[in-house]
């Protein structure tokens, strides 16, 4: 099987609800194309932390006070990180002020671009080869946060992954337990042979708190509300896409389609 590749650097976001399969879909694009690299704002933060940077510092020092690392923060991370990839540069510092010894510099400068838009005051300019293609993990949450990445790097694809909140109600809430033995029925597929009662000894099953479907009700509506800004946001900036699925395995060869549509390279 070949590798497909990229024909230019995909800088992209999922977005979904809590078990929508988000990981799956992230870990599978992964894997199909060598090229993207996955970019974790949680990850960033842990590692600036555990190597004592000093904004790792400042912001364990944040968190410890039982406060959120504010956003300039974690923007500061996510450009420290693909600063240090050469996939941006700062075009108010000279070059060499930031890749110090690297022999990459000739190759980096060559091919930044800046947005082409009117609208954009960026200082930032970006590489726009395949190699500096990632997804961003963590970061935007909001559509404020969304203004400030905008202003670093533009986001070229947004994926809406659109699971029907009952679909994944279902799903996730049709787990029921006989608590004694641990015995576990799954109402789609494994359902016990009398409706809420151990197969073995008739006794009531239960079923966790988190499976309850009021409450992965109320999760996914307060979810839908407060992302509804994130993607209008991306919509007027004409990059979202959102696909609709009842599995992962329904979404994910749209999802390669379309990816392969925007980014992918003509196979020879
Ligand atoms: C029920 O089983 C199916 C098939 O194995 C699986 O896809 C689904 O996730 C299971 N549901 C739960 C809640 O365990
Ligand atoms: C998705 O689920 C809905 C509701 O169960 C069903 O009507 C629809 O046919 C399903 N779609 C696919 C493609 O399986």
């Amino acid at each position: 099987m070949t590798v497909p590749k990229l024909a230019k650097a995909a800088r992209i976001i999922l977005v979904g609800a809590p078990g929508v399969g988000k990981g799956t879909q992230t870990e599978r694009l992964m894997n199909r194309y060598r090229e993207l690299s996955s970019i974790s704002s949680g990850d960033l933060l842990r590692k600036n932390v555990r190597e004592r940077t000093p904004l790792g510092i400042l912001a364990e020092s944040k968190m410890k006070s039982g406060a959120l690392v504010p956003d300039a923060m974690i923007l500061r991370l996510i450009i420290n990180e693909l600063t240090t990839r050469g996939w941006i540069r700062d075009s108010a510092l000279r070059p060499y002020a930031v890749y110090s010894s690297s022999v990459e510099v000739a190759d980096n400068t060559v091919d930044m671009v800046s947005i082409p838009s009117a609208l954009r005051t960026s200082r930032y300019t970006f590489s726009d080869r395949p190699s500096a293609s990632f997804i961003l993990d963590g970061f935007p949450r909001t559509a404020v946060q969304a203004v400030q990445l905008d202003n670093i790097v533009p986001i070229n694809l947004v994926v809406n992954l659109n699971t029907p909140s009952d679909i994944i109600i279902d799903r996730i809430c049709n787990r029921w337990v006989h608590a004694p033995s641990g015995r576990v029925y799954n109402t789609t597929f494994n359902t016990p042979k009398v409706d809420g009662k151990d197969d073995v000894t008739g006794e009531p099953l239960t079923r966790r708190a988190d499976d309850d479907p009021e409450v992965w009700k109320a999760r996914l509506k307060s979810f839908r509300e407060n992302n509804e800004p994130l993607l209008e946001h991306y919509d007027k900036l004409g990059v979202l896409w959102t696909v609709t699925g009842n599995s992962s395995d329904e979404i994910s060869p749209k999802l390669f389609a379309e990816f392969g549509k925007r980014f992918g390279a003509l196979e020879h």
